[in-house]
């Protein structure tokens, strides 16, 4: 059977080929530290759990609107306007099939064939496929260290064209951790107004921010932002389901009334059961406390992280101050080898690295051939002996 063109031109996710070898290694007993992992390795907590049980025993079962339940929605809508500072009515609210399902509609909803989409790099991998799927051309900016790897002002007004539709905003940002303050906001936000440009502001990783530095959503520096940034939000990261499949976004009225209508002919309502878990978590009493804790977590295992890397000699990385990833530059051992094994790009340097029992995944899955990726989702005594690990390699190259 012939694969479409469409089909033929999406790249597979790097990330799930890496994780696939690691855990075929793991399964013929070999050792293997997988920093791999884009989400929390923390339960769903058991108030969710219970919810979604209640709402099985209640029959909770059949479709519910496309766009979600009424109660969750207005759960979104009082998350936006405590967390967020954005006042948003249920209509301009759309829950989907997780964060991810958001993004491809909103992008769907709102590229044309042939419209451009600046979207700085290193980014998000699915971002650049989801584009050329609807249609869109991508317009990638590579940021750079001195930015702390964020769009600039600059940078973002050369990236334009007449056919500029749409920028993509990812903060906290997977792969960087890197966090965009307000006063950057508002240079984004400007240029946007200045050349009538969309946005679309991935902030799956809200939750997820550490030194004191504040999450602001892009929608909320401007009038004109929120008349045109699409939101995109879920339980995923926030409340440990990523299973559970719950994401939402947040709209101008007539956008998320098309979004819905695309949805309605791709998933429909997202899992009823879901629903009634994420409308728990948003509400419930232990939201709070269980991300504080979680956060915490994280925050200590990302100093440990970040502290052992940097005894190594030859790595460089942005200091991440959110998500749950390290962004390491590793290009010094860039023409290397391990015995007859050739080190020159992050491919080759991710599987030799897995030889020695260490998965982690290569930079070019995010725009950014010099990088790994390193995911703290793992214990402190697993990112010890990781680390440790990748030390013994790189001091074993030649
Ligand atoms: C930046 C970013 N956006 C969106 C998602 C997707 O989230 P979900 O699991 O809710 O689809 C992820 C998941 O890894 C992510 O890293």
């Amino acid at each position: 059977m012939k694969i479409s063109k469409k089909a033929a031109a999406v790249t597979p996710s790097a990330t799930m080929e890496i994780t696939a070898k690691a855990k075929a290694m793991k399964k013929e007993g070999v050792s293997v530290i997988a920093f791999t992992a884009g989400e929390p390795d923390f339960n769903t907590p058991q108030y969710i759990d219970a919810a979604a049980k209640e709402a099985i025993d209640k029959g909770y079962t059949k479709y519910t609107h496309v766009a979600g339940i009424k109660e969750l929605k207005r759960a979104i809508v009082e998350k936006f306007a405590r967390r967020n500072g954005l006042n948003y009515n249920e209509e301009q609210i759309v829950v989907s099939t997780g964060a991810k399902s958001s993004l491809y509609h909103a992008v769907y909803a709102v590229i044309d064939d042939g419209d451009e989409v600046v979207v700085p790099a290193p980014y998000w991998v699915t971002y650049t496929e989801q584009i050329k799927m609807a249609g869109g051309v991508c317009k990638i900016v590579n940021t750079t260290e001195k930015s702390g790897y964020k769009l600039v002002k600059e940078q973002f007004e050369e990236a334009i064209t007449p056919k500029t539709k749409c920028v993509i905003i990812n903060s906290p940002c997977n792969p960087t951790g890197a966090v965009y303050t307000k006063k950057e906001l508002k240079d984004i936000a400007d240029v946007c107004e200045k050349y009538g440009l969309i946005a679309i502001s991935d902030e799956i990783y809200e939750d997820l921010v550490f030194d004191g530095n504040t999450h602001v959503s892009l929608a909320s520096v401007s009038d004109y932002m929120k008349k045109n940034t699409i939101v995109i939000g879920g339980v995923s990261k926030s409340y440990a389901m990523t299973g559970w499949r719950i994401g939402y976004l947040a709209a101008p009225t007539e956008v998320a009334k098309a979004i819905s209508g695309v949805q309605s002919h791709t998933t429909s309502n997202a899992c009823t059961i879901s629903q009634y878990a994420a409308l728990a978590a948003l509400t419930g009493e232990g939201g709070e406390e269980f991300i504080r804790n979680m956060s915490n977590e994280f925050d200590e295992r990302r100093k440990f992280i970040v502290q052992k890397l940097s005894e190594i000699d030859g790595l460089r990385f942005p200091y991440p101050v959110g998500a749950f990833y390290v962004f390491v530059d590793v290009s010094a051992f860039y023409g290397k080898k391990l015995g007859d094994k050739s080190i020159n790009d992050s491919l080759s340097f991710a599987n030799a690295l897995l030889s020695e029992g260490v998965a982690v995944v290569p930079g070019v899955a995010f725009g950014f051939d010099n990088f790994i990726r390193l995911s703290y989702t793992i214990t402190k005594e697993e990112i010890e002996e990781g680390v440790k690990r990748i030390k013994n390699f790189v001091e074993k190259l030649n």
